[in-house]
């Protein structure tokens, strides 16, 4: 049985002192969890979170890093720095990302490699626009980014990325995918995950379903036979709201 794994994405929200007050509030509504939580949080917050939440079951990822160790890249954060102040996760090739900061999947490739170079475990964004669902290409589009975005990696690294699909039309919208629809591409990418590293890896792979997760239907998307949790964002700014989701089988 895979484990579920909830995260959330508090994207470029929150300062260091609503960070600390968030984590005091949200720690004890999940600390009896057996769900994994994960909180991928803004640079400035990183230090902060891991601090606060040090010796408790919430772990801290980032939402973006650079490919090179270091250089020449004003206002770039490295892997090797997030490992340097205890970062455990960190989410690669969000679809803003993609889309507002020219991020392709050939620097996704990159930094997925980056992140295991340096021990973090990466969190991989894919996921097809609304007109890609509507042309019948969204299966296409999805596939061709896990294949580039995983190539050339072990298959202990794949085993050990997590993958979210996260259909754009879905994100910040309202717009839930159905748990059938997010179950079947889920498959469909654990399908090719097969084809490429072998079922072994395929089975153990997690693969999370994001866009306007909420309490209400974190339930309904996550007891599927997919989906293996969530990637939460606006949802996951508020600690109560944020704990029902992790707190979904309880
Ligand atoms: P929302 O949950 O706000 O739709 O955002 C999803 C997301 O982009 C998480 O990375």
């Amino acid at each position: 049985m895979r484990r579920k794994v909830i995260a959330g994405n508090w994207k470029m929200n929150m300062l260091p002192n609503e960070a600390i007050a968030y984590i005091e509030e949200f720690e004890p509504l999940v600390k009896d969890t057996k769900n994994e939580v994960i909180l991928c949080v803004p640079y400035t917050d990183l230090f902060y979170c891991l601090m606060n939440a040090q010796g408790t079951n919430i772990k801290i990822g980032a939402q973006n890093m650079h490919f090179a160790e270091s250089g020449a890249y004003t206002g770039e954060v490295s892997g090797k720095m997030l490992k340097s102040i205890g970062v455990e996760y960190v989410i690669i090739g969000h679809s803003e990302r993609r889309e507002y900061f020219n991020e392709t999947d050939e620097s996704v490739n990159k930094k997925i490699k980056a992140a295991f170079e340096n021990e973090l475990k990466p969190i991989v964004c894919v996921g097809e626009k609304l007109e890609q669902r509507e042309a019948g290409t969204a299966e296409e589009v999805v596939t061709t980014q896990v294949k580039l975005d995983l190539e050339g990696l072990t298959n202990e690294q794949v085993k050990n990325t997590i993958i979210a699909y996260e259909p754009i039309w879905a994100i910040g919208t309202g717009k839930t995918a159905t748990s059938e629809d997010a179950n079947n591409m889920i498959k469909t990418i654990r399908h090719q995950i097969a084809e490429l590293f072998g079922n072994d890896v395929a089975e153990e792979v997690i693969i999370q379903y994001g866009g306007s997760v909420k309490s209400s239907n974190a339930k309904e998307l996550f007891t599927t036979s997919d989906i293996d949790g969530g990637l939460v964002g606006g949802a996951s700014l508020k600690p109560e709201e944020f704990s029902k989701i992790v707190n979904y089988d309880a």
